[in-house]
């Protein structure tokens, strides 16, 4: 008998800080619940602390400061050539402080993801969970995209809900939602690598979906109504 062996998915993540998604996606492959391999990780900031993490791992990494580039086309071709050397099949932002120009969408249609720390489409931009706090929103959350020419705008793939608590300070939201990135941002590179997401139009189609069925979710909580 013949067993059929499917390539992991080959990615390619794009940092600039900390690296703790970057982390969760390293861990969910060693524990064999995301079948991919990174092939690279680059980082725009030669100080980002996800780069240590990334080589502790025996991963390859490159560093590529966008100040060396004259406009901002140049750094994304370079990054292109980069990712393709390493033939990867998917572009994972984790954390990637830099707009990618519509040269860089091109090179990869429907093949960038991006993890936001709102409940998209609220809050977009640098400050998702600062400015949900700031808001006075009772839930918020962190979101799974495909990405486009928008600033956090592309196909939702995936979306965690946190309740925001009375004695929340802006760093204990941010603390709880990034927990939640950490498990589903795994979990939508998995549905990609098992051929399951279809994009059409706005919307993100997840073959085979577990879905939740009329729940509904209050904060605080509505106490027998
Ligand atoms: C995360 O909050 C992510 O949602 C946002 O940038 C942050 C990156 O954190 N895009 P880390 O570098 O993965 O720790």
């Amino acid at each position: 008998m013949v067993i059929k062996m499917t390539e992991p998915l080959k990615l390619g993540v794009l940092i600039s800080g900390s690296g703790s998604n970057l982390q969760s996606i390293i861990d969910n492959i060693e524990k064999d619940t995301l079948k991919a391999v990174i092939k690279i990780v680059i980082s725009n900031n030669k100080h980002a602390l996800g780069l240590e993490r990334a080589q502790k791992h025996g991963l390859s990494v490159a560093v590529l400061q966008h100040e060396h580039f004259k406009t901002r086309e140049d750094f994304d071709t370079e990054l292109i050539r980069i990712l393709k050397d390493y033939e990867i099949d998917l572009v994972v932002l984790a954390g990637f402080m830099r707009i990618l120009t519509p040269v860089f969408l091109r090179a990869f249609p429907q093949k960038i993801m991006n993890i936001h720390p709102a409940l998209l489409p609220s809050f977009r931009g640098t400050h998702g969970q600062k400015n949900a706090y700031e808001y006075g929103v009772k839930f918020s959350g962190c979101t799974v995209h495909f990405v486009n020419e928008g600033v956090d705008d592309g196909p939702i793939i995936i979306q965690s809900v946190v309740p925001v608590l009375q004695n929340d300070t802006e760093e204990s939201l941010a603390c709880r939602i990034l927990k939640e990135e950490h498990r589903i941002y795994p979990r939508a590179i998995q549905l990609f690598a098992e051929g399951r997401l279809k994009i059409t139009g706005r919307k993100v189609q997840v073959n085979n979906a577990e879905e939740i069925d009329e729940i509904a979710l209050h904060n605080p909580a509505l106490a027998g109504f």
